[in-house]
């Protein structure tokens, strides 16, 4: 690691990330300790002590907080002047948005200087259900006189993982889709929280940015799977209707199925062809190839930056 001060903000501000635990927060966390800020003024949000233990070795400190208790919100972001915000998961009984509301209003309360959110990639284009939660917050963010900035970002490559082993196994040299040669900005979730870190460290960050790497169709993935395989791979067209319930005859989680079927209408109008180069231009080089970002998510399926 150098030891060149990578950064424009001064070196005392606190930053926060809450989830340290989640992929995406961890990721942020590693590469503000990449770009040397200093561990003591980083601090991350965790729900159980016990399982930030790991950050704690690496000097940094640790606070619980749980977007369902506002008070350890509060609790969390005293004396913070900057947070990354990474979007919850979201729970039947506790909706997302009413999360993302607590997250806000204890940083208001706390006069957060600057609040960085985990966005969604062309969100107000969006017509998916995925999106409703991310425009929300956004909304909140725009109403709430925080300083902020929101890191759009495109969905994670590594949630079609399963995808990539389902190819790999020798048997299996098709699989169904229904976005035809439409294109969307895959990226790797590494290089999502390194984009994030980067944004919490420049010192008058933009409103908005549409975090992406170069759009991809499920062409160019099936290609790159032939020359990672060696074997030709179709690709079976099937209605946007039934696609979750095809996903699931080969054997893939409800998850990929259902993700393919809210957002197909939005991929095959090209919402997630976004040509943005703020991810290139804030993480400073280029972003993975897809024949590496794909050999990354295979070796590493649930990779976590420790
Ligand atoms: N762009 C995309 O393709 C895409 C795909 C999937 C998800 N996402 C969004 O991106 C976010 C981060 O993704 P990820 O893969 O990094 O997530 P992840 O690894 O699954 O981690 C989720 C994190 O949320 C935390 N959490 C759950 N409930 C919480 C609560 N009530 N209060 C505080 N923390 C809570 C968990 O904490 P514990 O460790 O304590 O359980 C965990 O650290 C997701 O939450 C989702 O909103 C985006």
């Amino acid at each position: 690691m150098s030891e060149t001060k990578n950064y424009e903000i001064d070196s005392n501000l606190k930053i926060l990330v809450t989830c340290g635990n989640s992929n995406l927060g961890g990721n942020v966390i590693k590469y503000l300790l990449e770009k040397n800020y200093p561990p003591k003024n980083i601090i991350t949000t965790v729900r159980s002590l016990q399982k930030g233990e790991k950050w704690k070795e690496k000097g940094i400190e640790i606070r619980i907080g749980d977007y369902k208790d506002p008070e350890s919100l509060e609790k969390a972001f005293k004396g913070v002047d900057r947070i990354y915000m990474v979007s919850s998961v979201g729970e039947a009984n506790y909706p997302r948005s009413k999360q993302h509301l607590n997250v806000i209003e204890a940083a208001k309360k706390c006069n957060v200087k600057l609040i960085v959110y985990s966005g969604f990639l062309n969100c107000q284009n969006n017509t998916n259900v995925v999106a409703e939660d991310h425009k929300y917050t956004e909304k909140l963010l725009e109403e709430s006189g925080l300083n902020y900035s929101i890191a759009r970002n495109t969905s994670y490559i590594n949630t079609i993982g399963e995808l990539f082993k389902y190819l790999m196994k020798k048997e299996n040299n098709f699989f169904y889709n229904s976005y035809k040669d439409s294109k969307i900005g895959l990226a790797l979730i590494r290089e999502l929280g390194e984009a994030g870190a980067c944004i919490l460290l420049k010192k008058e960050p933009k409103k908005i940015y549409e975090l992406t790497a170069n759009p991809v169709s499920y062409i160019d993935i099936k290609n790159t799977m032939e020359k990672m395989t060696g074997k030709e791979i179709k690709i079976i067209d099937v209605p946007i209707e039934e696609i979750d319930n095809k996903c699931k005859e080969l054997g893939f989680g409800m998850y990929y199925g259902m993700m393919c079927k809210f957002m197909s209408t939005d991929y095959i109008n090209g919402i997630y062809d976004v040509p943005s180069k703020d991810m290139e231009d804030l993480i400073g080089h280029p972003c993975t190839s897809l024949e590496n970002a794909i050999k990354e998510v295979i070796e590493a399926p649930n990779y976590f930056p420790m």
